[in-house]
């Protein structure tokens, strides 16, 4: 912050009124409550790291900007505002200079400086609409707007905290081949690298994602096929918008991935929530569901390989179901295939998308659970004749994906490390999942029923007991654990109460203390038994 020696920001008792360069007409232009929200503006840590001459200029431009300053006002000469403030008198003649280069001032040889007639048509209209205790403008936003922020979105802590659901283990990634891999790309492909990049992705990478998708998942994919995106998050954004209207109805699974839903409803879909049980999604009740009469069924979301939150598998003649409900609808059928790689009983089952002749399957993955969160790159297989639909959508949103982590990802494909990660990581969560079902076994049994999964990064819990789920999940935050309330996932009412708990950030002596913790917050909310009184 350029400061001279000696200045001080402002001085703790400024009085205006009695300096005697200021002629009167600018102490009243500058009256207390003028100048104490200019004080305020440039004390304000926000704003810290702005020199001091801009954080004057900044706030004199704020009370033009406010009319709180009207065109034809004079402002005090520069000499009386440095002394006020307890600033140089250059400093006030800088944030002057400027307010004068963009037109906000007008300085006249011998009478000073006038807030310019141009600033006229920016303000003057009496006093700023102001409202609230704090006097900050009414926020109107559209009523898209108010819902997205109503929604909460959906947000993960920066610092994973023990049992986060769907959070990788990223302290044991192979940073220096990540690192050397990266340095090839920017050696080869130099200043090219900075340039904008194709809106559908890199084709290195959509080749390896279409390798990696039919040889792993059983998937029909060309790299022509692929469309790179920056997460699965923004796949079911698009997939809303590209392929249905708002008021149009999408079935979800019931419980379903919170993230999908607020995606759909913020498009203004109408969710129809399909039950799930053992074998998955109730297809059935899609067929059932479907069968009102002038309400199309234009869409379903599906999680097949790994049902969220319960883990049930989509059993194979529900596959051929859906498929066969999609052609006949003409529906689409939304796929989000989001953290298969981590399966602990054999392979997991091949993926819709492969088994889906007809073409009305979108196939969605993400490299947040496989690789790291960090990355943001996640993937959508299309039908063909959504490729172009799509590709001009995402170039709306953010017009690409960033290059070089793309042609980074691309190598690190290829080159056999990240089939090599994944096997080393499917390993070292197989035993945190183990070790996660043992801890709770051992010090949690009087409280929940865990459903041992046998893929994926996240254990479903049941409650047993009187302890209301919200109290649960609440009291756990307030110690530092993060658990997924599994009644907020449903839509319908009457489900039993429990919640997630991830495994797969944490190291087995972590999960130790946090279940521990745990155990602690759970004794503290145990309802006393009446007999105890
Ligand atoms: C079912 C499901 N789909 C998608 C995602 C989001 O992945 P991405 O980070 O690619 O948006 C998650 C993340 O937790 C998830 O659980």
């Amino acid at each position: 912050m350029a400061r001279r020696p000696g200045e001080r920001i402002f001085s703790s008792k400024m009085d205006w009124c009695s300096h005697p360069f200021v002629s009167k007409r600018a102490d009243q232009l500058f009256k207390h409550a003028q100048l104490e929200s200019v004080k305020a503006w440039i004390g304000d840590p926000a704003h810290g790291a702005l020199p001091l001459h801009a954080r004057l200029q900044r706030a004199v431009r704020q009370l033009i900007l406010d009319g709180v300053l009207c065109a034809g006002r004079p402002l005090p000469a520069s000499r009386a505002l440095a002394k006020s403030l307890g600033v140089s008198r250059d400093t006030v003649e800088s944030a002057y200079g400027q307010l004068h280069a963009d037109g906000f001032i007008e300085r006249r040889v011998g009478s000073g400086s006038f807030v310019s007639e141009r600033a006229r048509h920016l303000q003057c209209r009496g006093r700023p609409r102001r409202s609230g205790v704090d006097g900050k403008m009414a926020l109107r936003l559209s009523r898209r707007g108010s819902a997205l922020f109503q929604s909460g979105g959906v947000r993960d802590a920066r610092t994973p905290r023990p049992f986060a659901p769907g959070v990788p283990e990223t302290r044991s990634f192979p940073l220096q081949t990540w690192e050397r891999l990266g340095r090839q790309v920017i050696k080869e492909f130099g200043t090219l690298a900075l340039l904008h990049g194709p809106p559908q992705g890199v084709e290195p990478l959509r080749r390896a994602i279409a390798d990696y998708v039919n040889l792993e998942r059983g998937a029909r994919a060309s790299p022509e096929r692929v469309l790179v995106l920056t997460s699965s998050q923004q796949a079911l954004a698009l997939c809303a918008t590209v392929l249905l209207d708002p008021g149009e109805r999408i079935f979800i699974e019931d419980p379903v991935y919170h993230g999908a839903r607020k995606a759909f409803n913020a498009a203004g879909l109408v969710c129809v929530p399909v039950p799930v049980d053992a074998d998955g999604l109730r297809v059935d009740q899609l067929v059932e569901a479907s069968k009102t009469p002038g309400e199309p069924a234009r869409a379903v979301f599906v999680t097949p390989s790994h049902q969220f939150p319960t883990g049930a598998t989509l059993a194979l003649e529900r596959r051929l179901a859906v498929i066969e409900w999609a052609r006949q609808h003409q529906s689409w059928i939304i796929e989000d295939d989001y953290d298969s790689e981590f399966h602990y009983a054999g392979k997991p089952t091949a993926c819709v998308q492969g088994l889906d002749r007809h073409e009305r399957t979108i196939y969605i993955g993400t490299f947040t659970k496989s690789l790291f969160p960090g990355l943001r790159i996640g993937y959508m297989v299309l039908p063909p004749e959504l490729v172009a639909p799509m590709t001009v959508a995402r170039t709306l949103l953010d017009g690409h994906s960033a290059a070089i982590p793309q042609l980074t990802l691309a190598r690190f494909m290829e080159g056999g490390h990240f089939g090599a990660h994944v096997r080393s990581m499917r390993a070292t969560y197989a035993v945190r999942r183990d070790v996660l079902a043992m801890l709770l076994h051992e010090h949690l049994a009087d409280f929940v029923e865990p459903a041992v999964p046998d893929g994926g990064m996240q254990m479903p819990c049941m409650l047993i007991g009187d302890i209301p789920e919200r109290e649960a999940v609440d009291g756990a935050r307030r110690a530092g654990i993060e658990l997924l309330g599994l009644k907020e996932l449903h839509a319908s009412s009457g489900h039993r109460a429990g919640f997630l708990m991830g495994f797969a950030a944490h190291a087995p002596h972590e999960l130790e203390s946090a279940v521990k913790k745990l155990a602690t917050v759970l004794r503290g909310l145990r309802r006393p038994h009446p007999s105890a009184s």
